[in-house]
C-alpha cells in the first residue's frame, strides 16, 4: 500500500506517485517479450512489441503518465463500449437491452459458435463481436458516416477534440476481416440486424479504426468514473444509467474470457483492444486510509504485445500491480 501523502493533489505528490508508476511500467515491460502483437488485422503486426504506456486521470484532473504515452494506436474493441452508449443514447436503454444481452459469454470475442449452439434470442453482450456488430446496425443513420457521426460527438465532447480515423487500419481490417463477415451473415440470417449488412460492417470497421492515446482512455474512464459527468464541466455526458450498465459489462465481459481473472485479481471494470489498448475505470471508494485516487479515476494502458485472449500483456499485470497497491478494487 502506498503511503505518507496527506493531500494527493499536490504537484509534489503527482510526481512521488509518477516516480512509483515508471518504475512498475520499466518493470512489467520486460513482460512484453511474452505476448505476440495481433497479426489478423495484418497492419497491426506492424506495432512495436515493446511498448508499454499508461495515463491515470483523477477526478480534480491530476494526470499521472509513464512510458510510451504518445503513441497513437487504433481503439479496436474499446469502441464496443462507445458504440452502446451511443445506441443506448439515441434509442433508449429498454429498447437495446431487448436485443442485445448482458451476459458473459466465456468464448473468444469472435466466437461464432455460441450464437449457433445456444439458439440465442439476442446476442449474448455488446462488447463481444456479434454483440457490437449488432448494435453498430442499430445505430441511426443510412451511411457508415451518418452512423459514426454520433460516435464521434460523443468523443469530441468528453476529448474537447475530434478524433480521427486510420484509414490504413479501416482498410485492413476491411479487406481481412472474414472471421466479422461470418458472424455477420450469421446475424443477417437470424434477423438481428437492424441495417444493411455491408454499410453496418463499414461502420464497425471504422469505429474500430479510431485513433486514441491512453490519455484519450484515461479521459473517458474517468468521465465513467463519474457516473458519465464531466467533473470539470459539471455536465453529464452520459446518462447516469447507462454509464452503470456499461461500467456492468466492463467488469462482467470487457476482458472476454479472461473478465472473470481481472475482475479478481484487479477488480475494476475495463476493456480491452486488440491493437492493445485497455481503458480501465476504478470508481470512487470508501476507505480510512488516504490513497491515491480516492475519489475515482480513469486509466488507459497501451502494450500492443497480447496474450493468448487477446488482452495486452503486460497492461494486465501493470495494472494488476497498481490495483493491489492503490486499493483500486471495488470489492
Ligand atoms: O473486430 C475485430 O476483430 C477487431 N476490430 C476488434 C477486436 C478486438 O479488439 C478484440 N479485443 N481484444
Amino acid at each position: 500500500m502506498v503511503q505518507g501523502a496527506a493531500n494527493w493533489n499536490t504537484e509534489q505528490t503527482q510526481e512521488w506517485l509518477e516516480n512509483y508508476v515508471d518504475d512498475w511500467v520499466s518493470f512489467y515491460r520486460k513482460h512484453t517479450t511474452e505476448g505476440k502483437v495481433a497479426s489478423y488485422i495484418p497492419i497491426l503486426a506492424e506495432a512495436n512489441r515493446d511498448h508499454l504506456g499508461i495515463s491515470i486521470m483523477g477526478k480534480d484532473g491530476m494526470t499521472i503518465r509513464s512510458g510510451d504515452v504518445d503513441i497513437p494506436f487504433t481503439i479496436q474493441s474499446i469502441s464496443k463500449v462507445l458504440s452502446f452508449i451511443t445506441a443506448c443514447m439515441e434509442r433508449g436503454v429498454g429498447y437495446m437491452l431487448d436485443r442485445v444481452d448482458v451476459e458473459p459469454t466465456g468464448e473468444a470475442f469472435n466466437s461464432i459458435m455460441h450464437l449457433e449452439m445456444k439458439q440465442v434470442k439476442k446476442p449474448f453482450n455488446p462488447l463481444i463481436n456479434a454483440g457490437a456488430i449488432t448494435v453498430t446496425s442499430i445505430l441511426q443513420g443510412k451511411t457508415s458516416d451518418q452512423k459514426l457521426k454520433p460516435i464521434l460527438n460523443l468523443m469530441e465532447a468528453m476529448l474537447g477534440y475530434r478524433p480521427a480515423i486510420n484509414v490504413d487500419v479501416y482498410e485492413s481490417e476491411r479487406d481481412s476481416s472474414m472471421r466479422n463477415r461470418a458472424i455477420g451473415y450469421y446475424l443477417l440470417e437470424t434477423g438481428f440486424l437492424e441495417s444493411d449488412l455491408n454499410i453496418t460492417l463499414e461502420t464497425y470497421f471504422k469505429q474500430c479504426s479510431i485513433e486514441v492515446t491512453v490519455d484519450d482512455l484515461a479521459r473517458i474512464g474517468m468521465i465513467l468514473a463519474n457516473d458519465g459527468e464531466d467533473p470539470k464541466a459539471e455536465k453529464e455526458i452520459i446518462p447516469r444509467q447507462v454509464a452503470r450498465i456499461v461500467k456492468a459489462l466492463m467488469l462482467t465481459c470487457g476482458m472476454y474470457d479472461a473478465s472473470g481473472k481481472f475482475a479478481t485479481y484487479v477488480g475494476i471494470p475495463a476493456k480491452s483492444g486488440v491493437s492493445g489498448g485497455i481503458m480501465a475505470v476504478a470508481p470512487p471508494r470508501v476507505r480510512e486510509e488516504e490513497l491515491p485516487f480516492i475519489e475515482g479515476c480513469g486509466i488507459g494502458v497501451y502494450g500492443p504485445a497480447l496474450d493468448n485472449k487477446g488482452n495486452s500483456i503486460a497492461g494486465i499485470r501493470l495494472l494488476r500491480h497498481i490495483a493491489k497497491q492503490w486499493d483500486l478494487s471495488i470489492f
